[in-house]
């Protein structure tokens, strides 16, 4: 079986009746959602919340009831995939260009489960350029300043103009190659003017969940 597709399936055996999750964006997403779908066409019953237009619009697909954030206080668990993820479980998120809602619905989530394939862990973070949600306004100066933080910043693009979010706004790439101290990256990158926030999800994970290509999948739990 798909690797991506081993680890997402085993995430969701952790959601149980009743339980508020968050669904995540990505091709490893993709098959959590699938199967969550599959499960509540079995009788599971839950609610969720998409951290993307693409993901809430498969859910919807699949029978999974959507619902907003003032319909609850919490997320109980949230699956997500990463771009990295380092033996503390820090990770950069955000290749899919949905790092902001991913941000918010994971900060607002009891549990938050990494899926990732096992070429996803890494010794140090920084190899994949770290991306940046940044409001068009004032780019231009925004991409200097974040180069001032060490990295060659790449403003994302799709057909042959920048790529836009979910949310309005650009995104910009850092290539950093790698980050030695990733939480004060995460709050230098932050203090700039006209960043809304970055690919860093430090301290957030609390389980990861690693499909390898033997058809093993392995977890790691973040240590209190
Ligand atoms: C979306 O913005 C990202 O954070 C994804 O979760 C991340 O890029 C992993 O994507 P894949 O599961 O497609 O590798």
């Amino acid at each position: 079986m798909d690797r991506k597709r081993l680890a997402a399936e085993k995430a969701v055996g952790y959601v149980r009746d009743g339980m508020m999750v968050g669904l995540g964006t990505g091709s490893t997403a993709y098959w959590a959602i699938r199967e969550l779908g599959r499960r509540v066409k079995e009788g599971l019953s839950i609610r969720a919340i998409a951290t993307s237009k693409q993901s809430e619009a498969h859910a919807r697909r699949l029978g999974i009831p959507i619902v907003s954030f003032s319909d609850f206080e919490s997320i109980d668990i949230t699956i997500d995939g990463a771009d990295e993820i380092d033996d503390r479980l820090q990770v950069i998120k955000g290749g899919g260009g949905a790092l902001l809602r991913e941000k918010i619905v994971a900060s607002a989530s009891n549990e938050l489960i990494i899926i990732v394939d096992d070429e996803k862990p890494v010794n140090q973070l920084g190899a994949f350029p770290l991306p940046v949600e940044v409001v068009p306004f004032g780019s231009e100066l925004t991409l200097r300043r974040l180069q001032a933080l060490g990295c060659r910043p790449v403003l994302r693009q799709q057909e042959d103009a920048p790529f836009m979010t979910d949310n309005g706004n650009y995104t910009v790439d850092c290539h950093f190659g790698q980050i030695g101290n990733p939480v004060e990256l995460h709050a230098e990158i932050n203090a700039i003017v006209g960043v809304v926030d970055n690919g860093l999800f430090l301290n957030m994970a609390s389980r990861v969940i690693i499909g390898r290509a033997d058809g093993t999948v392995t977890e790691r739990l973040r240590q209190a």
